[in-house]
């Protein structure tokens, strides 16, 4: 299994590093893609050790009702240029789930928005189940022999009416 798991991954690897030597591309566009086959998540840029990342929620009508779910843009709060993506879910009573938008298998994969009829989000790449429920957020259902990560959950603070605050 971890075989095919390697060969897939280097096969992807070479593919796109094929193309970004064709296409011309700089070395560090090449490395990115170097830490990008990593099984282990990154998120780019890395969060601030210590700071806020600031979501307005009146920018995402889906976000608006309970049960809600999107992809949001979060800016951290003393560097508004410095932006990170996560996946926010709206239960009953303002309360929220946060999580990594990219998958726990391969970083550069984001996960979709959408939440089945149990709560859960499919990875379109190699179909890896995450739970988006309330109890256990971001936990792995099924990882489909390619993964046992869970995505990271992070602690928010809820600033009525449209604010959400991350802390990485
Ligand atoms: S990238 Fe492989 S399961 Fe998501």
């Amino acid at each position: 299994m971890h075989e095919n798991k390697y060969s897939e991954q280097r096969r992807d690897f070479l593919k796109k590093a094929g193309f970004l030597i064709g296409a011309g591309a700089s070395v560090s566009a090449l490395s990115s893609l170097i830490v990008g086959c990593k099984d282990e998540t990154i998120l780019t840029p890395l969060p601030k050790p210590g700071a806020k990342y600031i979501v307005d929620l009146s920018k995402y009508s889906a976000l608006a009702a309970e049960g809600g779910i999107a992809t949001v843009s979060a800016s951290q709060s003393d560097d508004t240029t410095k932006v990170l993506t996560f996946i926010v879910r709206r239960f009953a009573d303002n309360k929220f789930i946060v999580v990594q938008s990219a998958c726990s298998h391969q970083s550069d994969r984001e996960l979709n928005p959408v939440a089945d009829a149990d709560g859960n989000t499919h990875c379109p790449r190699h179909a890896a189940v995450f739970s988006l429920n309330l109890d256990t957020p971001g936990a792995v259902v099924d990882g489909k022999g390619v993964t046992s990560a869970p995505l990271k959950s992070y602690v928010y603070t809820f600033i009525a009416p449209n604010t959400l605050e991350i802390k990485p």
